[in-house]
């Protein structure tokens, strides 16, 4: 379907503005490229085919050690396309030149996976040298994660290329946090194209994971300032909470995002949300907060073929934020460091 109509298309259109499309994919104009145009799933077919394979087969093993490397994995793609767009730039460590997102508020403490993204590379390297990007690897990473550990399939669009920088202070702006309002995650979201629908749909995400006690205890304690636990919160939930996630201390300690199913990527994060289960504020304040993001999340709760649909499609436009193609970027050697840096 999707095929037949961009022939047609084509054949409609390309005398008319072939020769300006053709200029802007083979010289990567500004444009070319942005909102995911130039991205395609057989990207490495020709020049890497084994990338898929090897990828899925590395996250295959990491989650079969850990199930929460899902999670992580998944997340690290998000916290990617935020920032500058999915171009891997939540990858390279600190150095001479460059100031590592990995310090940033969101990430501090509580981002991971790269490990198993450096084994990912290494494998891609020994097999097709300077060909498959650090930003590709975080895409089918994510969709891998996601089937493993029982979510929904899809094709991820490929050929973006690894920044040459990277953006603290766009990793401090541009992701959520998780005391946002609802107002201002939505407009966070728009900033990236991204729409309602997208925030209920890709918040879905949470029903894999942990989530640090110092996320989520303000909610505990004093949501509003007034000395008051979150009145949204179910009120033994909340007990439960407080027992592991103290006024003061335990900054560190987990809890599942998915109260119910924490390594099953489900629907119970929608239905928790409306038994006042959700974890973050940011994940009630969807039911709370707007009639529009309520409707969807009480659809998604009603209908995991649903949700699964709305991910998977919501998942490859945020793997469209932006990308690098042609001529910018690299394919990074080593996901952690520029080319030029040899330290
Ligand atoms: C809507 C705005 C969002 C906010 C405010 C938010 C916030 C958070 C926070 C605070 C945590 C826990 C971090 C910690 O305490 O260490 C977390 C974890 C996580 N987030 Fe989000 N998130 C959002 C959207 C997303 C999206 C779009 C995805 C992916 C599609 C996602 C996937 C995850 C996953 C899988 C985890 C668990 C990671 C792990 O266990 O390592 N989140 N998020
Ligand atoms: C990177 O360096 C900065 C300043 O030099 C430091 O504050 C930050 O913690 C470092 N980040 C990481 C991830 O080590
Ligand atoms: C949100 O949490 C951060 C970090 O804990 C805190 O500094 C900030 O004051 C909180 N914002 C609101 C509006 O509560
Ligand atoms: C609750 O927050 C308010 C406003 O930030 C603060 O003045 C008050 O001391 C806090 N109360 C507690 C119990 O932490």
């Amino acid at each position: 379907m999707a095929a037949s109509m961009g022939i047609s298309s084509c054949l409609v259109l390309l005398c008319i503005v072939s020769p300006l499309l053709l200029a802007g994919a083979v010289r990567g104009h500004p444009w070319a490229g942005r909102g995911g145009g130039g991205l395609f799933p057989q990207f490495y077919d020709h020049s890497c085919p084994q990338a898929k394979e090897l990828v899925r087969s590395i996250v295959a093993k990491a989650v079969a050690r850990e199930t929460r490397m899902a999670a992580s994995l998944l997340r690290l793609h998000f916290h990617d396309c935020f920032v500058k767009g999915c171009d891997a730039s939540v990858l390279l460590d600190n150095s001479s030149s460059i100031v590592s997102e990995k310090g940033s508020n969101p990430n501090k403490n509580s981002i991971r996976g790269f490990e198993v993204v450096d084994e990912i590379k290494a494998a891609l390297e020994a097999a097709c040298p300077g060909t498959v990007s650090c930003a590709d690897i975080l895409a089918l990473a994510a969709r891998d994660s996601t089937v493993l550990v029982g979510g929904p399939n899809w094709d991820v669009p490929l050929g973006r290329r690894d920044s040459l920088g990277a953006s603290i202070q766009g990793s401090n702006n541009d992701i959520p946090a998780p005391n946002n309002t609802l107002p201002t995650i939505i407009t966070k979201f728009r900033r990236q194209g991204l729409d309602l629908a997208d925030v209920v749909a890709l918040s879905g995400g949470h029903t894999i994971g942990m989530s640090r006690c110092t996320s989520f205890r303000q909610r505990l304690y004093n949501q509003t300032g007034n000395g008051m636990a979150d009145a949204t919160l179910d009120v033994s939930y909340a007990a439960h909470l407080r027992q592991g996630c103290p006024l003061s201390g335990g900054d560190g300690n987990l809890f599942p995002l998915d109260v119910v199913s924490p390594s099953k990527f489900d629907n119970f994060y929608f239905k928790n949300i409306l038994a006042g289960k959700g974890l973050l504020s940011s994940d009630e304040v969807l039911l709370t907060k707007s009639a529009e993001t309520a409707a969807l999340v009480r659809a998604y709760a009603a209908d995991v073929n649903l949700f699964f649909q709305h991910f998977a499609q919501s998942m490859v436009k945020m793997g469209n934020i932006s990308p690098l193609t042609e001529a910018q970027g690299e394919i990074r050697k080593n996901c952690r460091r520029l080319n030029s840096n040899h330290y």
